[in-house]
């Protein structure tokens, strides 16, 4: 293929992210909430894009995930099925490359195959997967676990800010709830050969190290829980401070106990990202507060370690502040290990375009994780520019970058068949 081809397609991914960033739930930054009709409207461009790829077809399944199959050459009739793909929704006020880049720069590559008469050895599918943030019904993973045949029906009646279901969310937006989940295509988790996503790393350690793309070795488990703590509203003048139930005091000790606790261990982090006090008044001692809490390491058992001293603290905490607390645990997935075979043919295609190559792990949590639960599964990460930062609008990736990423990503996938199990 000729380098201008090539150099277009870095360039011709991030026209896509730019299209796809200009529909938001927000007016003023990217956020890109499961269902909402800005999410829809990706939805329906991802499918317009496979369409002009040439994908023989696309489908979107019933919880909106965007599915394009670009069949294996003929004679591979049994073939094996081969998927990549990633997340199409984001966090509040995100990026545009998170997840995203994952679906674009391998519709690209199909593209390419396309116009140049190629097929693949094996079936293979790129999936835009309709929600893996977990910004409004919580959770995470929702269109990667109904991809797989693993879809939790309980999850319909999780409610968003607004007090919506997601069966109401679906319904709304012309899907059958009744069928989320139920229509996944049987054959995907018997006949899946390998998954593989490419991410942008959402860190600075390629940046550091000068590297347009690195393998992951490895991704971090996490668990993530939801607090409300109960103490008891008072007279924010009359109240001596001695005799409180300060349901906000205690939240505060326990994100200063969970900073401490995770800040003992290297690749452990612990976050609490939502912290609020319902329907609260200036003049009103906090009777209530939420807050949410996610804990990661590269080892589980570390992070169970952290998780279980961090209760032994919420609990002390608690009782010395005569304050009750719930606990909902929303989502807990295990640290998940690449496979070698496929993490060595990254370093090969990688080391082949002249880069050196770097292992690195991921702390953030993608679709592979889920994945994992039928396949062997690989990743590729590309360099994230601004420092590294990511759950940001500040997120950025170059266009060399990319098509370099596509140029490792298409070696690939061309030497993959050699080893499939
Ligand atoms: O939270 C994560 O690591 C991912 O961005 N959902
Ligand atoms: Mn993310
Ligand atoms: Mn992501």
């Amino acid at each position: 293929m000729s380098p201008d081809a090539i150099s277009s397609r870095g360039d011709r991914v991030l026209r896509w992210a730019d299209a796809l960033a200009q529909h938001s739930d927000h007016p003023e930054h990217l956020t890109c909430a499961y269902m909402t009709p800005a999410h829809r409207a990706v939805a329906a461009m991802l499918e317009t894009w496979m369409r002009e790829a040439g994908f023989d077809d696309v489908r979107h399944d019933a919880v909106g995930n965007v599915i394009g199959r670009y069949r294996a050459a003929p004679g591979n009739d049994a073939a094996r099925l081969v998927a990549t793909g990633s997340h199409y929704d984001t966090v509040r006020n995100g990026g545009r490359y998170d997840g995203r880049l994952g679906i674009l720069l391998p519709i690209a590559i199909v593209a390419d195959l396309h116009a140049q008469g190629r097929r693949l050895p094996f079936d293979f599918e790129v999936v835009g997967f309709a929600e893996e943030e977990g910004l409004r019904f919580g959770g995470s993973f929702l269109g990667s676990s109904a991809y797989v045949g693993r879809f939790d029906p309980d999850a319909l009646d999780r409610t968003d800010a607004d007090g919506i279901t997601m069966r109401d969310a679906l319904r709304e937006a012309g899907f059958d709830p009744a069928r989320a989940g139920a229509d996944t295509d049987a054959d995907v988790a018997s006949r899946l050969a390998h998954y593989f996503e490419i991410h942008i790393e959402q860190g600075p350690v390629l940046l550091d190290r000068g590297l347009a793309v690195g393998v992951v070795s490895a991704i971090a488990g996490s668990v993530r829980r939801l607090l409300t703590l109960q103490g008891q509203a008072g007279h924010a003048g009359t109240t001596p401070m001695g005799l409180r139930h300060d349901a906000a005091c205690a939240a505060a000790e326990i994100i200063l106990a969970v900073e401490r606790r995770c800040g003992q261990t290297e690749g452990l982090v612990g976050t609490v990202g939502r912290l609020e006090v319902p329907d609260g008044s200036i003049n009103v001692i906090p009777g209530c507060c939420r807050l949410s809490l996610d804990v990661r390491a590269p080892e589980d058992t570390v992070r169970d370690a952290a998780l279980a001293d961090i209760d032994a603290e919420i609990t002390a905490i608690c009782q010395r502040r005569g304050v009750q607390r719930k606990v909902e645990e929303i989502m807990r997935v295990p640290a998940t290990p690449c496979a070698p075979a496929q993490r060595a043919l990254w370093s090969a295609a990688i080391a082949a375009h002249g880069v050196p190559v770097h292992e690195l792990p991921s702390g953030a949590g993608h679709d592979a994780m889920m994945m994992a639960n039928v396949a062997p599964v690989s990743m590729l990460f590309v360099r994230c520019g601004n420092g590294g930062v990511s759950h940001n609008p500040l997120e950025i990736v170059t266009g060399d970058d990319v098509r370099l990423a596509g140029r490792v990503a298409e070696a690939f996938l061309l030497d993959l068949s050699r080893v499939l199990d």
